[in-house]
Formats: structure tokens, sequence, C-alpha cells
């Protein structure tokens, strides 16, 4: 099994329905917050179930969710194909979007399953993609030092404060068994500290780039934004 069918197949990385709808929830907020303008065209690319998308896409003009198991573009396109401005894409349709189109980029919590030799293929095709001053960003980059204690820790304080402290707990013994910690265990994730990805994005062509408060529930990982030179 690699990430790839771990994604596409049924998994417990949420630990109950509450846990995936407040973790989206929440996500979809912190990216809303950042659409510039009503008329903005926006990517999230690593979208994964993206339960409440209806709201990103409401606070912009153009919302496109890529996501590279089909399975979940499959559900994606199930549960918002009512919605006309949102589009629901595989990672080579992104290839083939008009160059400088976009506003926003977001990729939150989707590094730590790439190799650097695909992120550097990212950063470029994102950096073609945007509009001259368009956005990036890079959310829920996991520091080589953060422990998944620190992780676990962080789930079930999310779980205290959103009613799903057992079944967080309860999650976190299941992950001990699961597909998940094996494939961790056998491809490992992708982590960076601050100076390297700052590095990778700006030797990519993009300028300010600075760290960004991280997207949902965990704040010892790691946020980054970026702008397309204008
Ligand atoms: C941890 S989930 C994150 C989902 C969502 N962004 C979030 O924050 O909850 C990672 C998602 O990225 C998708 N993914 C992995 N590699 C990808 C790629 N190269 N292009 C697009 N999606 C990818 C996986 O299928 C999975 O759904």
């Amino acid at each position: 099994m690699s990430w790839r069918d771990f994604w596409n197949g049924e998994h417990a990385i949420y630990v109950s329905e509450r846990h995936k709808a407040l973790h989206y929830r929440r996500i979809a907020l912190d990216l809303a917050a950042l659409v510039p303008s009503p008329d903005a065209v926006v990517l999230d690319h690593g979208c994964g179930e993206a339960l409440s998308a209806d709201l990103v896409a409401s606070a912009a003009g153009r919302l496109i969710l890529c996501e590279a198991a089909p399975n979940v573009r499959d559900r994606l396109r199930a549960r918002f194909g009512r919605l006309s401005n949102l589009a629901v894409v595989s990672p080579e349709e992104v290839e083939a979007l008009p160059e400088a189109s976009l506003d926003l980029v977001v990729a939150n919590s989707l590094l730590q399953y790439l190799s650097i030799d695909e992120l550097k293929q990212l950063l470029g095709l994102w950096l073609g993609k945007l509009e001259p001053g368009g956005q990036l960003i890079l959310a829920d980059v996991i520091p080589p030092d953060l422990s998944p204690l620190t992780d676990a820790t962080e789930l079930l304080a999310f779980g205290w404060r959103g009613g799903f402290f057992f079944a967080a707990l309860a999650g976190l013994v299941r992950t001990v068994f699961s597909d998940y910690r094996k494939l961790r265990a056998q491809y490992g994730l992708t982590t960076y500290d601050a100076a390297t990805i700052t590095g990778l994005i700006a030797g990519a062509g993009y300028e300010q780039v600075a760290p960004h408060p991280n997207f949902g529930h965990n704040p010892h990982r790691m946020a980054f934004s970026a702008r397309k030179p204008a």
C-alpha cells in the first residue's frame, strides 16, 4: 500500500464524524479568511474530503479543489456538484489550468506526503498558475523535531474543546495498530525546518516568504505565506 492507496481507501484518520466535521469546518474558515476578494479564484491543492468547502466557495469567485485520490474526488463531486463556482479536479488537470489564473493557492497538510522533488515541481507549477502578486499558503508543515506525542496531545485538546475527547483517545489507540502507522514507519513523512522550506519557496521564485499562523488546531505545525512577484 502507498500513501495514494491509503487516501483513496477507507481510513480512520478522523477519530469520529464530529472530528472530521469540526476539522474541515476550521480549515475552511481559515482558508476563507484569506480569500482576497469576492471574485478571487482559489485553488485548494490536496483538499481531502473538504466537507465545508461551500464556505470557501461562498467567499470566492471560483474554488478549485484538487485531490489525487479518485474516490475522494467522486465524493466531493457528489457533495458539491450543485455549486456552479466549485470545480473538483485531479493533479493533472491543475497542470492544464491557464497560466496566471489563480489569486490564492493553499496546500494544507499535504507536504508531508510528498518528496522534496515533488514539492519543488509543485512550487514551480503553482508559481506559473498564480497571478502576479497572488498568494501561496503552505500550512500544517511538520517540523523535524515535532514528536508524535505532541500531535497526540493537540488532538486530545481539540477533542476536549470539540466534544469528542473519548473518541480521540480511542482513535489514538487504533492508530497504533493502523495502516497509517505502518505506512509512516515504511515511507516516513517529509518534514522541514523553517529555514529549509523558506529557502525552497524563495528558490522557486516567490517573494515575501514569511511564517504564517497555522491552519487548523495544531500550532506546533508550521505555515508559510509567499507571493508571486508582481
Ligand atoms: C492529510 S490529507 C489533507 C486534506 C486537507 N487538505 C486537510 O487539511 O484536511 C492529504 C490529502 O492530500 C491528497 N494528496 C496527496 N498527494 C497529492 C497530490 N500530489 N496532489 C493532490 N492531492 C494529493 C491525499 O489524497 C489526501 O486526501
